[in-house]
C-alpha cells in the first residue's frame, strides 16, 4: 500500500492532504519520497522559522535528548526557566506558562481571563473576539475563533464568547457589557487569508480595554517571533497586550506553545492549570536555539526586508489583491482558482497554501533568500496568468 492509502486506512480523516509525501528537508527546500525537490513557502504553516534541519536546532535537540527529554512539571528544569526568561526579555514584563500548541496557549489565556474576571470584575467572563479569527481547535478555542465551519458541528459550544467584525473598534465598544472580561485578537488574521489590523485599530482597542478594565489578549501564534518583521506584530502598533500567546515557530518544528501574562493578568495559583508535556526540556531547548539563531543572524530585520521583496514579487502576479506584513503575505485571485494554483505550484516544485477558493497564503521560513523569492516568483508568474 502507498503512504496515502495507509493514511486513509489508519489516520482519522480530519483534513484533506495534498498528494505528496515528504521525507527530508534542508533550509527552504523539501524532498519527497521520489527525491523531487520543492521550494517551501509555507514552512509547516508558519512553523519552520529557520527552515528545515537547521544545524543549531538539530544540535540543540540532539544534545538535550541525550541529557534529559522529560521530567514532568513536578520538578524544575533549567531549559524551561531559561526559555521563559528569554521570552519575557524579548516581549514585555510577564510570566510564562509553557504548553504544546497554539490552541493550548489560547485555552490557557481564556482560563486566565475567566479567573481574572471572577476575581477582579465581579464574575465577568465574556470574551469578545472577531469574525474570521482562528484560535485553535479545542472546544473553547474553536468557539473563540469566529468561523462557524469549524465550530458548528460541535454544538453545544461553551458560552461566553461574542464575535464582532475585525478592524471595527466601534463594534468592540458596542459589544462590551458588564459581563465582558477580555478582548481576544490576532494582530493579523492568518488562517482566513492574511488580514492585517488597520492602522490605529490595536491602539484604540488597547485604550478601550484600559478604560473599561478589560484584558487585551493578543494571539501571536502565527504573527510572533519575527514573522512580520518585528519580534511581535503588536510592536508595530506601539502597544502591549496583557496576555500574549505563542506557538507555531517557537520550537522550529518541535511542538511548543506559550502564554505570557503581565502582572495584572497573571492570577494563576498552584493547581489552577497544568500540562504534562508543557515546557519539557527537549521542546524548550529547541525553542531556545530558535530564539538564539533569530537574534544572532538578525532574522527579524531579514524577515522585514524579504517580506517587502516577497510582497513586491506577489504584486507582480496580477492578482486582484496582495496583502500582508513581513513574511506573512497572501494574494487574492478574482476567479476561484486558488486551489488549482496551489496544485500547479506543487507539480512544479513550489509549496504554497490555498486558504480558500480565492486566496493563497505565503509564510516561508525567515531564512528565505532573495534568490529563492525570485525563483518562486518566476514559477508563479508562469502559472498565475
Ligand atoms: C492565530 C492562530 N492561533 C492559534 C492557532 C492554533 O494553533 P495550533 O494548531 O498549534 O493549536 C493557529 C493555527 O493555525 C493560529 O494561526
Amino acid at each position: 500500500m502507498t503512504t496515502p492509502e495507509l493514511a486513509e486506512r489508519y489516520l482519522m480523516q480530519t483534513g484533506r492532504r495534498l498528494p505528496v509525501t515528504f521525507v527530508r528537508g534542508r533550509g527552504c527546500l523539501l524532498y519527497d519520497d521520489a527525491g523531487r525537490e520543492y521550494l517551501d513557502l509555507v514552512a509547516g504553516i508558519a512553523v519552520n522559522l529557520l527552515g528545515h534541519a537547521h544545524p543549531d536546532v538539530v544540535a540543540a535537540v540532539t544534545r538535550q535528548s541525550a541529557e534529559l527529554i522529560h521530567t514532568s512539571n513536578l520538578y524544575f528544569t533549567e531549559p524551561q526557566v531559561d526559555l521563559a526568561q528569554r521570552l519575557v526579555e524579548l516581549s514585555f514584563p510577564s510570566r510564562v506558562f509553557l504548553c504544546n500548541s497554539g490552541a493550548e496557549a489560547n485555552e490557557t489565556a481564556i482560563k486566565l481571563a475567566r479567573k481574572w474576571g471572577a476575581r477582579n470584575r465581579d464574575g465577568a467572563f465574556e470574551i469578545i473576539s472577531t469574525t474570521g479569527s482562528f484560535h485553535g481547535r479545542t472546544l473553547a478555542t474553536v468557539t473563540a475563533g469566529g468561523q462557524h465551519k469549524y465550530s458548528d458541528p460541535f454544538q453545544p459550544l461553551p458560552s461566553g464568547f461574542v464575535h464582532v467584525a475585525y478592524n471595527d473598534p466601534g463594534a468592540i465598544e458596542s459589544a462590551t457589557s458588564d459581563r465582558t472580561v477580555a478582548v481576544m485578537l490576532e494582530p493579523i488574521m492568518g488562517e482566513i487569508g492574511i488580514v492585517p489590523a488597520a492602522r490605529g485599530y490595536l491602539k484604540r482597542v488597547r485604550e478601550w480595554c484600559d478604560r473599561k478594565d478589560l484584558l487585551l489578549i493578543l494571539d501571536e501564534v502565527q504573527t510572533g517571533l519575527g514573522r512580520t518583521g518585528r519580534w511581535f506584530a503588536h510592536q508595530y502598533a506601539g502597544i502591549t497586550p496583557d496576555v500574549m500567546t505563542l506557538a507555531k515557530g517557537l520550537g522550529g518544528g518541535v511542538p511548543i506553545g506559550a502564554c505570557l501574562a503581565n502582572e495584572r493578568a497573571d492570577v494563576f495559583e498552584p493547581g489552577d492549570h497544568g500540562s504534562t508535556f508543557g515546557g519539557n526540556p527537549l521542546a524548550c531547548a529547541a525553542a531556545a536555539a530558535v530564539l538564539h539563531v533569530i537574534e544572532r543572524d538578525g532574522l527579524v530585520g531579514h524577515a522585514a526586508e524579504m517580506g517587502e521583496l516577497l510582497h513586491a514579487s506577489l504584486k507582480d502576479l496580477g492578482a486582484k489583491a496582495t496583502r500582508g506584513l513581513g513574511l506573512m503575505q497572501a494574494i487574492e485571485f478574482e476567479d476561484p482558482k486558488a486551489k488549482a494554483f496551489q496544485q500547479s505550484c506543487l507539480e512544479t516544485g513550489l509549496i504554497v497554501n490555498a486558504v480558500d477558493d480565492h486566496s493563497v497564503r505565503f509564510v516561508p521560513p525567515l531564512i528565505i533568500t532573495a534568490n529563492e523569492i525570485d525563483r518562486a516568483q518566476e514559477t508563479m508568474r508562469k502559472l498565475a496568468g
